[in-house]
């Protein structure tokens, strides 16, 4: 049995692992430890909130006094550490709270982790999530990143992703922390904030508001469906090398352009197979006999834009069996099926701060 703190568990992927892990291992007990920002929901995981073997902690991974009372009150021996500013575009506008956050907090813990462990090292374990971005920029036949592949980050969030990492593996070098990191690709599915390219498309169809698509909308992702990337963080947990880097990716490499052009002909068909969904949308172009991508807008591309990411998997597919279980047609229509039967809770996210946030990037209103 562990004692799992998890750090950012009501953000997108934090979220879902701690919905994987407890169905996976419902003899753990979970503190989830979470500042909610912006992109932090509680109501997210509400439904495992009542549930004894997790505890919920609204606080910030900064908070050194914090993170010192949770070590040695709940006995923590694991800790999987998705906190973080995680936005590219917000970086680029306001990089002081990615530095504050991404780097320093993680150095918070990462103290924390050895002083509390360092007389018993024994069976623990700081598992860092961690992001290909780090990488830099792919040129289009270049080979995909490997482990080994040079750390050159581009963006101010890439750039305190990667001194986190550094950080990381310093712990491990110089103290021997029993740390293990994790780079992995694009995730999208379930509880997705809707300022990610996927949710924003979803949401922006159904709404009938423009699809705002970087520069020319060549830029290439792998993307991978976010249940699988939990499935990979347990294998790494499980049976993942102390001191070792896992790259997890989906091995599914598109375009931005032709993803969003996949995303319209998705919710095309679902509105001609189900006529509810056009009373509950009347503003999709569908609706009027126009094709979604009637909606595709191309806007100023983003400073720095790196063109392609792509993950090399023959690491953790070799060593931990891990190959993902969701193809991506499958995964995308997972994710729609999802965005439309929980309304509420994107609804909810759309106002606000949300709104204001798409009118200084877009210059539109998102109502
Ligand atoms: N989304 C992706 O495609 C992707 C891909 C690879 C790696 N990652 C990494 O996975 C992790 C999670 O990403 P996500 O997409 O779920 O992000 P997210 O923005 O949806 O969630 C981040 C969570 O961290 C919380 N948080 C932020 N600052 C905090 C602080 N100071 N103290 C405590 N909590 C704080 C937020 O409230 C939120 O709940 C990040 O480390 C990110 O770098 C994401």
């Amino acid at each position: 049995m562990r004692n799992i703190l998890i750090t950012g568990g009501a953000g997108f992927i934090g979220a879902n692992f701690v919905y994987y892990w407890l169905r996976e291992n419902p003899e753990d007990h979970i503190v989830v430890l979470d500042a909610l920002t912006y992109s932090g929901v509680k109501l997210s995981i509400e439904p495992l909130i009542q549930q004894e073997q997790l505890i919920f902690v609204h606080g910030d991974i900064c908070d050194k006094t914090l993170i010192i009372t949770l070590f040695e009150k709940h006995q923590i021996d694991t800790v999987v550490h998705f906190a973080a500013e995680s936005h590219v575009d917000r970086s680029i506008l306001t990089p002081d709270e990615f530095i504050r956050t991404n780097i320093q907090g993680t150095q918070t813990l990462l103290g924390t982790a050895l002083e509390s462990w360092r007389d018993n090292i024994e069976g623990k374990r700081f598992h860092h999530i961690s992001t290909d971005e780090v990488y830099g920029d792919l040129g289009l036949h270049d080979p995909a990143f490997t482990e080994q592949h040079p750390y050159a980050p581009r963006s101010p969030y890439a750039a305190s992703k990667a001194a986190s990492d550094m950080m990381v593996r310093v712990y491990n070098h110089t103290y021997g922390l029993p740390v293990s990191i994790s780079n992995c690709s694009n995730n999208y599915g379930p509880y997705q904030f809707p300022e990610k390219l996927i949710p924003l498309m979803l949401i922006n169809i159904l709404m009938g508001k423009p699809l705002p698509v970087y520069g020319d909308g060549s830029h290439i992702r792998d993307w991978l469906y976010v249940e699988d990337h939990c499935r990979a963080i347990g294998a790494i947990l499980e049976s993942g090398r102390t001191g070792e880097t896992y790259n997890i990716g989906g091995d599914n490499q598109i375009q931005n352009l032709e993803l969003v052009q996949e995303l319209c002909r998705l919710i095309d068909m679902s509105f001609d197979a189900d006529d509810a969904l056009a009373s509950r949308f009347p503003d999709c172009p569908y609706v009027h006999g126009n094709a979604s991508e009637s909606l595709i807008r191309f806007v100023k591309d983003r400073p720095g834009h790196d063109r392609r990411y792509a993950i090399n998997t023959k690491k953790i597919s070799t060593e931990l069996s891990f190959h993902p279980h969701v193809d991506f047609s499958s995964g995308l229509g997972l994710t729609l099926d999802w965005y439309l039967n929980n309304e509420t809770w994107w609804q909810t996210l759309m106002s606000g701060e949300l709104n204001d946030w798409f009118k200084t990037q877009y210059g539109q209103t998102n109502k």
